[in-house]
């Protein structure tokens, strides 16, 4: 049976008469990387205050390791780290000084403990900098390596990637993987882009306008999205194409787009074998595209054509 680490089932919360998180179910096991997705208002940051306690809930139940936040809050927090939006540190002291004070503030934890996140992080060469001095992609790692001093089964972190370079989140992703593999954490991180949900993240809650509309393996939800691939022919040789296309197996969808080009749903593993099949055909093609899913796409799909995005209504008035 998998450790589920955090479980959080029919979360809700209005601010003021407007109900911003509707309903938000989903369980983070130990050892994997949980992906929190969805579009900017789409309600992450509010739900992760309410997973950290610094905002209320208005219904619903949230429980770490079995215990109930609501109810035994100091006992469920306890197992909890996190960064939530940017990590705090007094930038005129050094890291290990920033270090040690969390570690008086949280109580018992050990120096070894101290060295051990500041080696798991790979800040030992900058430790005794000023925080001042630090990029931030080493402001991250330290933020990391605080909210891992009382070894948490469970490490939150609110959009990680933002502002980060690729190296740096190349970098991020690499612990945030080790810490799930190795260290067995439960790791819930939010994101609006899709792709760096896929590449970091085992499975995913989808979220919009404060509802989950899909949690599942990242394997499957992208497996069932991919692959889409655009070609282009000569404008007259668009139909012959359309029908050729239609013959293989293995596409599964074809639709003419512009002038000149024809979209399919398809392993893209297999263009060759669709290129070659339409040379045989006597249909040159003039251009081959596959195009990665975006988290647009996504949204269509699972809102079926994401109609009344903008019907919602704010500021409802009083009855
Ligand atoms: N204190 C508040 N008062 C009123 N409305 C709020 C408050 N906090 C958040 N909201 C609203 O709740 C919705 C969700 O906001 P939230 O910050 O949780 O979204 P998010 O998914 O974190 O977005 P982003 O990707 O921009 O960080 C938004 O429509 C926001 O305007
Ligand atoms: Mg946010």
């Amino acid at each position: 049976m998998a450790d589920v680490v955090l479980s959080v089932s029919g979360l809700k919360k209005a601010i003021g008469r407007r109900t911003i998180i509707h309903d938000i179910t989903f369980d983070v096991m130990a050892g994997e990387v949980f992906g929190f997705l969805g579009p900017n208002g789409a309600g992450k940051t509010t739900t992760i205050r309410m997973l950290v306690g610094l905002a209320s809930a208005d219904g619903g139940e949230i429980r770490i390791g079995g215990i109930s936040l609501f109810d035994r809050f100091p006992d469920a927090i306890r197992q909890v780290g996190c960064i939530v939006e940017n990590p705090e540190m007094y930038k005129f002291m050094t890291g290990r000084e920033n270090l040690e004070h969390f570690a008086r503030m949280s109580g018992d934890v050990t120096a070894e403990r101290i060295e051990e996140v500041i080696r798991f992080v790979e800040l030992t060469h900058a430790i005794d900098d000023k925080v001042k001095t630090y990029s931030l992609g080493m402001r991250q790692r330290l933020g990391i390596a605080q909210a891992l001093l009382h070894r948490p089964r469970l490490l939150i972190l609110d959009e990680p990637t933002n502002g980060l370079d690729p190296a740096g989140i190349r970098e991020l992703r690499r612990f945030i993987r080790r810490l799930a593999e190795e260290e067995g954490l439960a790791v819930f991180i939010s994101s609006h882009l899709l792709s760096e949900i896929e590449m970091m993240c085992d499975r995913v809650a989808i979220i919009d306008k404060g509802r989950v509309i899909s949690v599942g393996a990242v394997n499957t939800l992208m497996a069932q999205f991919a692959d889409r691939v655009e070609w282009t022919f000569a404008p007259d040789a668009c139909a012959r194409a359309v029908e050729v296309l239609r013959t293989l197996s293995f596409v599964q969808e074809v639709w003419p787009s512009v002038e000149g080009k024809v979209k399919c749903r398809m392993d893209t593993e297999r263009i060759a074998e669709a290129n070659q099949a339409l040379v045989e055909a006597g249909v040159p093609v003039l251009g081959i595209a596959a195009r990665t899913v975006t988290l647009e796409d996504l949204f269509l799909t699972l809102t079926g054509g994401g109609a009344d995005r903008e019907t919602q209504h704010v500021g409802a008035r009083p009855e």
